[in-house]
């Protein structure tokens, strides 16, 4: 019997729910926002008590992972106290953050006395000038400081998120394999999606997973890991250091889409259910939810937005629509 109510019509199961607690952000990543970005209103946001609302009916449907996301989650004054409730929520089996880093040097332990263990963080380069320039922010020293406190409190594991910039990170690559391998954290490679806002994106800017893995694969020799069970979910494909010295994921979501496996769905910090990161549709939970919905009419709305989903994201076709939000307003 299915684990959850949440199938679509391509007969995929919907365990995985993220949840963007905040459109803002203290970086301004040139992937992802623009320098003057506008937020959305207070008022829009959803609250905790929301938060919480919504994600008990979703788990009630069979979510059993939610992540945290953002813009940067860790702006938003009491994530430990928010983390504390959900894992209240019964079947609820794994709840996650994904972070940019500069808030774990002072939350850090916080976050793990709440009972989170799983932290993803943005870590595109290892230099100063070139993370100023990715993130327009001068602060590379602090999310380094910020990673060493999250492993000093217990996280494990602690993924490395990195959008590789054709000419411009891509000559990194390597770097950032050894340093994850000398300081036991799980490096990702995410290829570049078509999410920035000031249009950046082009096939000249991206660099593809296969480049990825055989730049690390010339200095440290890779093999592929079998992805079976729930893994077979995940966005990251997993190759295996031979030398037994931990992994390094691919998303490759441009060059090996994987929307045929995909268990997601995304609720936006002012409340809007999305089933895909390319949706061009929305389902409003929050109007509902403040205008006296029962849980059951939420359901139901959560359900049918799921039947509805699209097959995948239409980036290598010819009739790719870029959605409106930009990734700091759906939450990665
Ligand atoms: P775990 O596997 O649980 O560690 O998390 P994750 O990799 O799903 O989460 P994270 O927030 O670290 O996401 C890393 C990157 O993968 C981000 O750029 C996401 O947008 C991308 N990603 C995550 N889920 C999907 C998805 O369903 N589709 C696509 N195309 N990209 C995704
Ligand atoms: N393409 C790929 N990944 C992106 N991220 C943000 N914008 C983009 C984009 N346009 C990544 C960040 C973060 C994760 C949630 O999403 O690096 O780690
Ligand atoms: Fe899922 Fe959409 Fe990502 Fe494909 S692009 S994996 S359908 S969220």
């Amino acid at each position: 019997m299915a684990k959850t109510k949440l199938i679509d019509s391509f007969n995929r199961e919907h365990t995985n729910l993220r949840i963007s607690v905040t459109d803002q952000c203290n970086f301004r990543c040139i992937y992802c926002m623009p320098e003057d970005m506008q937020f959305m209103e207070d008022e829009k946001i959803m609250t905790f008590d929301e938060i919480i609302h919504l994600a008990r009916i979703a788990v009630n449907l069979g979510i059993s992972k939610i992540r945290l996301t953002g813009g940067e989650p860790l702006v938003r004054r009491g994530i430990p106290q928010l983390i504390s409730r959900l894992r209240q929520l019964d079947g609820l089996k794994e709840i996650s953050l994904t972070t940019n880093g500069i808030g774990l040097i002072k939350q850090a332990k916080d976050l793990y006395d709440a009972g989170l263990r799983r932290i993803n963080v943005s870590l595109d380069t290892l230099n100063e000038e070139k993370f100023e320039q990715m993130t327009r922010r001068k602060v590379l020293s602090r999310v380094l400081a910020g990673l060493k406190e999250a492993q000093r409190c217990g996280f494990n594991p602690i993924k490395l998120n990195a959008v590789a910039m054709q000419g411009f990170t891509n000559d990194e690559i390597v770097d950032l394999a050894k340093f994850a391998r000398e300081n036991s954290y799980q490096l990702r490679f995410i290829e570049f999606m078509p999410l920035d806002a000031d249009d950046i994106w082009g096939r000249n800017m991206f660099v593809s997973g296969k480049e990825i893995i055989s730049k690390i694969n010339a200095i440290y020799p890779l093999e592929r890991v079998q992805s079976n069970g729930e893994a077979k979910h995940d966005a990251a494909k997993r190759y295996r250091f031979t030398d037994g010295r931990g992994d390094v994921g691919i998303i490759a979501s441009v060059t090996e889409p994987f929307c045929d496996q995909c268990n997601r769905i995304r609720l936006t910090a002012d409340g809007q259910l999305r089933t895909c990161l390319f949706a061009l549709a929305e389902t409003d939970l929050l109007t509902p939810l403040r205008t006296g919905a029962s849980d059951e009419m939420i359901a139901d709305l959560i359900i049918e937005a799921v039947r509805n989903k699209e097959p995948g994201h239409k980036i290598n076709s010819a009739d790719f629509v870029k959605p409106k939000r930009n990734m700091s307003m759906i939450g990665g």
